[in-house]
């Protein structure tokens, strides 16, 4: 088969599309023929020297992929099922989707929905289901349908889904972007009001702000977080699921304490079958009456992937970059 793969010598990391076999680590793995994968910012953390998250001196690159069951030993995924890929250490300590095959364990699969493609669902990919987990833990925790709901690094993989997802449920999006040439872009996917970045980042030096958010799915991390949780309302909650401005979280007690407010760790990798089967069913529910191809950024082919990594790394995708593996 061919694949993308990542090698590693000492801390620097080489890649290329080579011919590879790819192996079951065990008996029980499902191997999956790949149609479609998707290039999450996470890639390009495992592509980078040094990087933190790759656990493989060699591995085929890739977080997630769809695409269909071709040998199974599992009753819930026979042969022939269309299934998404994704969570675990595919693709950071096990060879993921950016090849025709992959192997994985059932708790990494998940069955499609019949209103979801192979390709509808990498347009989807990691990025789409964290979007959907998020709005769903904002929702458990009853999200206020009059306020407005703020969504960062809106242009984003997370990002989008995560405005297209809360204005397909009905809420009132606020989507704040580096890119505010993308307004007209981010307005057709469900967003009332489009706010620069800064306006988040540079406020008022106060222990608390004014009450504006009723709710926030933040991508973004960093400082950009901690303005949230002291510009939410009294009750509310941040979904918070990335570091892309940052790993580092300084903040006050007063939010929590004073505001009640929540904030909602989100993780895909490890995510439950319970919150797993929740999502993809929620997607499922949602996808007739949206159309996922606009929030394609790209599509390309394995050999596409090392140019779509450093879109990836400027910060500059519209959406989602698809790998389309059963066409191109
Ligand atoms: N917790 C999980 O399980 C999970 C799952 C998936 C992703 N993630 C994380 O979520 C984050 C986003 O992933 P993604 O796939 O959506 O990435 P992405 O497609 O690359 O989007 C990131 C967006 O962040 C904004 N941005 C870029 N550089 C920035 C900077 N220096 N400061 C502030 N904003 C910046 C940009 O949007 P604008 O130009 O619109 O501002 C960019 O489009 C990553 O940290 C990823 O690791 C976590």
């Amino acid at each position: 088969m061919r694949a993308f793969i990542i090698e590693e010598t000492g801390d620097v990391a080489t890649w290329g599309v080579r011919e590879y076999e790819s192996a079951a680590t065990q008996p029980s793995d499902v191997l999956v023929k790949v149609e479609f994968s998707g290039v999450n910012f996470k890639d390009a953390m495992v592509a980078a020297s040094p990087s933190r998250i790759r656990r493989s001196s060699r591995l085929v690159g890739g977080v997630d992929a769809a695409g269909i069951v071709m040998e199974s030993a599992d009753p819930v995924f026979r042969v022939g099922t269309r299934v998404a890929v994704h969570g675990g250490d595919l693709g950071v300590g096990r060879d993921g989707g950016f090849g025709d095959f992959v192997y994985a364990p059932t708790a990494y699969l998940s069955a499609l929905p019949d209103t979801i493609s192979t390709r509808s669902a990498m347009i989807i990919g990691t990025a789409g289901f964290t979007a959907m987990a998020s709005v769903l833990a904002l929702e458990h925790r009853e999200l206020d349908r009059d306020g407005e709901i703020l969504v960062t690094g809106a242009t984003g993989g997370v990002g989008s889904f995560a405005v297209t997802l809360l204005a397909a449920r009905g809420y009132r999006v606020v989507a704040s972007t580096g890119a505010v040439s993308q307004a007209a872009w981010l307005r057709e996917r469900g967003a009332e009001r489009i706010i620069s970045r800064t306006e988040i980042s540079e406020r008022p030096d106060r222990v608390l702000d004014a009450e504006r958010w009723a709710g926030a799915i933040d991508c973004i991390g960093g400082d950009t977080l901690h303005q949230i949780l002291r510009s939410l309302r009294y009750g509310a909650s941040v979904a918070a699921s990335g570091l892309v401005a940052g790993s580092q979280l300084t903040t006050t007690v007063y939010p929590f304490i004073t505001r009640a407010v929540n904030l909602l760790g989100i993780d895909a990798v490890q995510a439950t079958s319970k919150t797993r089967d929740e999502v993809w069913s929620t997607l499922g529910t949602l996808a007739p009456t949206l159309n996922f191809e606009p929030l394609t950024d790209r599509v390309v082919s394995l050999d596409g992937i090392e140019a779509a990594l450093e879109v990836v790394r400027s910060g500059a995708t519209r959406g989602r970059i698809l790998v389309d593996l059963a066409t191109i």
